[in-house]
């Protein structure tokens, strides 16, 4: 989730401090699995001491830093290629026993591109580090669940397309120019290795739809920052981001 929470956060040096959740020993499990399988873009796990995870800093440009990058086309196609990687090394993960996730696990279909993938949940560029334009990262792994990988797919196109307009997409998205949607959508797609974008603002819709009941879950469970932010009334923001989707197909398919 994109909000302004580096106050919970701090970072020394190459080690990062955090709030660790229920969820957080199985988050760490998932990371040393990834590094294990080869990925070096995920932060090392350090350890958990009460109520604070310890991470290793994953080296890069990261947070507001990502935008003008993403925005380029090399940007966008790294980050799908960093994602796919991510998928496809978390299908031979076996959660720990007793596995605790933040968010609930969603079932994938039959014949789903997605069997065994354990989701980031939070894949939106601000996410990813960055080296020049390639997205090399990618960290701040506690919204991690099972599920289909097009779910997570679509999250990330709802930033990388962006399903925003051209106003917020110049403001504050790091684009000069109006973004060619489509084009974006198709880069993205064939760089994850997709067959085709059939059904995919759809999914875009729906993972919208997710967001809003994932982040009413947490909030009623007294989760920050998600507590706060329902407080404060995101849960409209979320909901017109769907209006907006929905009112706006033409751009996007
Ligand atoms: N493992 C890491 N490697 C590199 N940078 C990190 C790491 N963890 C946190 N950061 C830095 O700290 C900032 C906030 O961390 P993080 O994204 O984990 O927290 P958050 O509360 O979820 O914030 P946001 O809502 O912006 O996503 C990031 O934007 C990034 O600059
Ligand atoms: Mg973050």
């Amino acid at each position: 989730m994109n909000g302004a929470a580096e106050s919970r956060v701090v970072i020394e040096g190459s080690v990062v401090t955090r709030p660790a959740g229920p969820w957080t020993p199985t988050v760490h499990a998932l990371l040393r699995h990834l590094m294990a399988a080869g990925l070096s873009g995920v932060p090392e796990p350090l350890g958990i001491d009460n109520d604070v995870e310890r991470l290793r800093l994953v080296p890069g440009a990261a947070g507001s830093q990502c935008w003008p990058r993403q925005a380029t086309e090399h940007g966008l196609r790294s980050a799908a290629r960093l994602l796919r990687a991510v998928h496809d090394a978390s299908q031979t993960f076996v959660p720990p026993d007793g596995a605790v996730w933040s968010v609930a696990e969603v079932a994938g279909s039959e014949g789903s591109v997605s069997k065994g993938t354990i989701c980031h949940g939070d894949p939106g560029p601000w996410n990813m580090t960055w080296h020049g334009n390639t997205a090399t990262g990618l960290f701040d792994w506690d919204f991690a669940h099972p599920a289909p990988a097009i779910d997570e797919v679509a999250y990330a196109l709802e930033y990388f397309a962006p399903f925003r307009s051209d106003t917020e997409a110049i403001r504050w998205l790091g684009f000069r120019n109006p973004p060619d949607r489509r084009r974006r959508i198709a880069a993205f797609v064939e760089a994850y290795g997709l067959d085709c974008v059939t059904g995919l603002v759809d999914a875009v819709i729906a993972r919208q739809l997710q967001t809003i009941e994932q982040t009413r879950s947490l909030a009623e469970r007294g989760v920050q920052p998600q507590r706060d932010w329902v407080a404060s009334g995101h849960l409209d923001e979320l909901r017109a981001r769907v209006r907006w989707s929905e009112a706006n197909r033409a751009l996007v398919e």
